[in-house]
């Protein structure tokens, strides 16, 4: 990784898993960090391990709660008034699979609430940081980066019952949460370069990995499942370090560009190396990821100016 000195990133979810393990990383290089998190106590625990690996490390915390949009606009309204410029959102958080059906604060279904809405809602709130000069020496576009994951596969993008009121599926529910991160990702990029911003929107994923999104998930149910499935992950994934990898990749290669999508390079693209890959073909589809957009600006209130 490139030397990072100079530039901001604000990564949510950033107290646990991959979100934590690319924070540290960026720290490492010298790039500032803001942990945007939902828990106090848990981000002071990153932070102290961030700074125990990295003790120059500039690492503060944000209160985020991405599935209450009052948190989202309360967080991005603290960090305008700061008056900086961002270089870098990392759209990490994320649940998975939780086996009951649960709601946002606002009453949308708690993985599309919290993994779509909640990082639609703040990216548009953020973006006059966003578009603002950066932060750097010499000023580079920033980047956006949104995580999504091959789980999108499959997915169906069904508007008649966008929150799962009608039956409640803990797997299609994730898939389509994950499908809306990638069809985000790329409209947003149409979008700032229709509009011939500053910034570019990458979408990745992180393969299979070592982290607590599966015993939070569909372990939490408890019984045999949440007694099965950590030890099943830790013995069949790559470990959380390597999970960053994408995002890593992502912020800091100049080989990166706009619109586009990176994930491992192994089998199945469950592990290794991070490359550009390709999305299920329905995660290019313009007609769908404006209607989407349409949608999200509908549900969240948040209108972007692009
Ligand atoms: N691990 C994998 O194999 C895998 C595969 C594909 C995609 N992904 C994606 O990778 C991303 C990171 O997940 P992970 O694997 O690193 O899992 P993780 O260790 O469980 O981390 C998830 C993070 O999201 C945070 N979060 C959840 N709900 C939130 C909310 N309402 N507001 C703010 N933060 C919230 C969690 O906070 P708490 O600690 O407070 O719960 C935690 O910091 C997710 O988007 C996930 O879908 C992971």
């Amino acid at each position: 990784m490139p030397p990072q000195s100079g530039r901001l990133a604000y990564i949510t979810g950033a107290n646990s898993g991959i979100g934590f393990h690319a924070a540290l990383e960026l720290a490492r290089a010298g790039c500032a960090v803001i942990l945007a998190c939902r828990g106090r106590s848990k981000a002071e625990a990153a932070r102290s391990r961030i700074l125990a690996a990295v003790p120059h490390a500039d690492a503060e915390i944000a209160d985020l709660d991405l599935a209450n949009l009052d948190s989202v606009r309360a967080a991005a309204g603290a960090f305008l008034a700061s008056g900086r410029s961002l270089d870098l959102l990392i759209n990490n958080a994320g649940v998975m699979a939780l086996p009951q059906r649960r709601a946002t604060a606002q009453g949308f279904e708690l993985q599309f609430g919290t993994n779509h809405l909640g990082h639609f809602a703040l990216t548009g709130l953020l973006l006059p940081a966003l578009l603002r000069p950066g932060n750097q020496p010499k000023p580079a576009p920033a980047r956006i980066i949104t995580v999504s994951s091959i789980a999108h596969r499959g997915a169906t993008m069904d508007f008649s019952d966008l929150q799962w009121e009608r039956r409640y599926v803990p797997w299609p529910a994730y898939r389509r949460s994950k499908l809306a991160n990638l069809l985000f990702g790329f409209e947003l990029e149409r979008r700032l370069e229709r509009a011939q911003a500053p910034a570019a929107s990458i979408v990745v994923h992180p393969g299979v990995s070592n982290t607590n999104l599966f015993a939070a998930g569909p372990g939490s149910g408890g019984g045999l499942l949440a007694k099965i499935i950590p030890p099943f992950i830790a013995l069949t994934s790559q470990s959380a370090a390597q999970g960053s990898w994408p995002l890593l990749y992502a912020a800091t290669s100049a080989a990166v560009k706009g619109g586009h999508y990176y994930g491992p390079h192994g089998f199945r693209e469950m592990r290794g190396y991070p490359v550009e890959v390709r999305a299920e073909q329905q995660a290019y589809d313009e007609v769908l990821a404006a209607k989407l957009w349409q949608v999200s600006e509908q549900l969240t209130g948040v209108q972007y100016p692009l």
